[in-house]
């Protein structure tokens, strides 16, 4: 079983400059809240408690300040700063000691998930002994991403980074499931032409070793990255006409603590004297 989550919430948020020169883009707002609330609240989703959160060096007060350590959240924050944003996997190595000997999730601090029984999905993953999981996702311009070729058993066959002449419309989501050897594996990745270590490299080495298996949010799912600002705007309005319509919130923290019964009334009541009179505070006094 997997406990333990990583949120990779640094980078520099080039694409989206002059709004990320000052702010990182992980704190900006994606509709009705940070972008960081929504890639957290699908570790806590799948049910892991303790969570480790990268950010840039120098940042890490601005973070503190939406989700402290010591949160009512009932999950254990921890953060730990990258120098620069030197390759995905340098999670694992920067995280090495928040893992241990554990079995670890990864996600994107720009990465949007929904979807009917996607909670029950990612608790399957978490069931994950050994080698590691992604999830897949059809897109349009699957020369923009990594792009899988899967087997009959969902094994991955191949693996191509930005191919120009992609083999699926299967795209590599920023979710991963890894096994304890990601540690020593990415410790061992040289870095690619653009001096980064490369996602793509890890996950060729278990899809070499015949360990790399494929999960799907299905055709009812959503994946969305907010790496330009058009991306960002578009996620947010994807999240405004949901919200609008059906009342409910998407990635409110506090509700699904609650829902896993990690917090109670005492909590929520916090967190509201916390946000102040706000429409986010209105919400989780619905909830109480
Ligand atoms: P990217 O999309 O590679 O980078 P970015 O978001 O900084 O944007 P840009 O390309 O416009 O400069 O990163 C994806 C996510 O991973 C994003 O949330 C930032 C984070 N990240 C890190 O925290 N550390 C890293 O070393 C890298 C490469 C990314």
């Amino acid at each position: 079983m997997i406990n333990k989550g990583i949120i990779l919430a640094g980078g520099l948020g080039t694409r989206m400059s002059p709004l990320t020169k000052a702010v990182n883009k992980q704190l900006l707002p994606l509709y009705d809240k940070p972008l960081l609330y929504y890639p957290l609240s699908i570790l806590m989703l799948a049910g892991i408690k303790e969570i480790l959160i990268i950010v840039n060096r120098g940042q890490l007060h601005q973070f503190k300040k939406i989700l402290p350590e010591k949160n009512n959240l009932g999950i254990k924050l921890t953060y730990a700063e990258q120098n620069r944003p030197g390759g995905l996997p340098q999670a694992f190595i920067i995280g090495e000691k928040f893992i241990k000997k554990d079995n670890v999730a990864l996600i994107l601090g720009d990465n949007f998930f929904y979807g009917q029984n996607l909670t029950n999905k990612l608790i399957e993953c978490r069931k994950l002994k050994n080698g590691a999981r992604i999830f897949l996702h059809p897109v349009n311009n699957p020369k923009l991403y990594g792009v899988a070729v899967v087997d009959k058993k969902d094994k991955i066959t191949e693996l191509a980074e930005k191919p120009k002449k992609p083999k699926t419309n299967l795209a590599v989501t920023g979710l991963y499931f890894f096994d304890n050897k990601v540690i020593s594996l990415s410790k061992k990745l040289k870095p690619s032409k653009r001096k980064e270590i490369e996602i793509i490299d890890l996950l060729i080495k278990y899809k070499n070793n015949k360990k790399l298996k494929a999960d799907y949010l299905g055709r009812g799912g959503v994946w969305l990255d907010t790496g330009s600002v058009d991306d960002f705007y578009n996620a947010s309005d994807f999240i405004s006409t949901i919200e609008k319509r059906q009342g409910l919130k998407i990635a409110c923290l506090e509700e699904i603590a609650l829902k896993n019964k990690w917090i109670g009334k005492k909590e929520i009541i916090k967190s509201i004297k916390f946000y102040g009179k706000c429409e986010y505070s209105n919400y989780l006094i619905s909830l109480i």
